[in-house]
């Protein structure tokens, strides 16, 4: 239970990762953005950087892979120590045993989703995983409006979860702010991604709390 915060470094200044990272000391993970340009038009890090990352920072590092043939490349990344490997369903082929394989490696297993992609054919793929990331802009880009008619998808895997009776976190992606993090939880999610929200402002761990805060006030437990 309870909700976390997840800061997204994409909008930050990637020429210094680890100091970016030691910004913000209340997210409970990093969330890495790994984009390849096919499977989204834009091209960020890969496995060498989120490697040598993972040498100087101890924040648990949460990878979301927006990448093409993620069943090849997704493993190297739990090899590599991240705690949290994301990978789309719409670039998986075999998503049962990629989830298998990231837990046998040690990560939670994750599956993301696009705003446009139904959870319900994946409902019975759901024990398999530690959790659902629901994309609330469409996946490429930092700083773009939260696209709120992911917010019925949102309650509809929430209650999909609820009745499986076994923790999974539910993330949401894209657009999450001071103006719409209340939404999201109102909604069902638990575990947020916030990008420019918290690397646009001079204090960025202070957006971690706040957002924390709010997010705690609509969903306590
Ligand atoms: C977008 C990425 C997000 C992005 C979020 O494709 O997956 O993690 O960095 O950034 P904001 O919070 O600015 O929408
Ligand atoms: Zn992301």
């Amino acid at each position: 239970m309870g909700t976390r915060i997840t800061p997204s470094i994409l909008n930050s200044d990637l020429s210094k990762l680890a100091d970016e990272v030691a910004r913000i000391p209340s997210a409970d993970l990093v969330h890495l953005d790994v984009m390849d340009n096919r499977f989204v038009p834009n091209l960020t890090l890969g496995l060498p950087v989120i490697e040598s990352l993972r040498r100087h920072i101890a924040m648990p590092m949460d990878v979301h892979l927006m990448i093409a043939e993620v069943d090849r490349w997704a493993p190297a990344y739990a090899d590599a120590g991240c705690e949290s490997v994301t990978f789309h369903i719409e670039a998986s082929n075999a998503p049962v045993r990629l989830a298998r394989e990231l837990r046998s490696l040690g990560a939670r297993a994750a599956m993301g989703l696009r705003p446009a992609t139904a959870i319900e054919p994946y409902a019975d793929l759901l024990p398999e995983l530690d959790m659902v990331l629901l994309m609330t802009v469409e996946p490429g880009f930092g700083g773009q409006a939260f696209l709120d008619i992911v917010l019925p998808k949102i309650a509809r895997t929430r209650a999909l979860l609820d009745k499986l009776g076994k923790e999974l976190w539910l993330q949401v992606d894209g657009g999450v702010s001071a103006q719409t993090i209340e939404r999201c939880a109102e909604a069902g999610a638990d575990t947020f991604v916030a990008g420019s929200a918290v690397y646009s402002a001079d204090d960025p761990d202070a957006v971690v709390r706040a957002l924390a805060e709010q997010a705690r006030a609509v969903r306590p437990n």
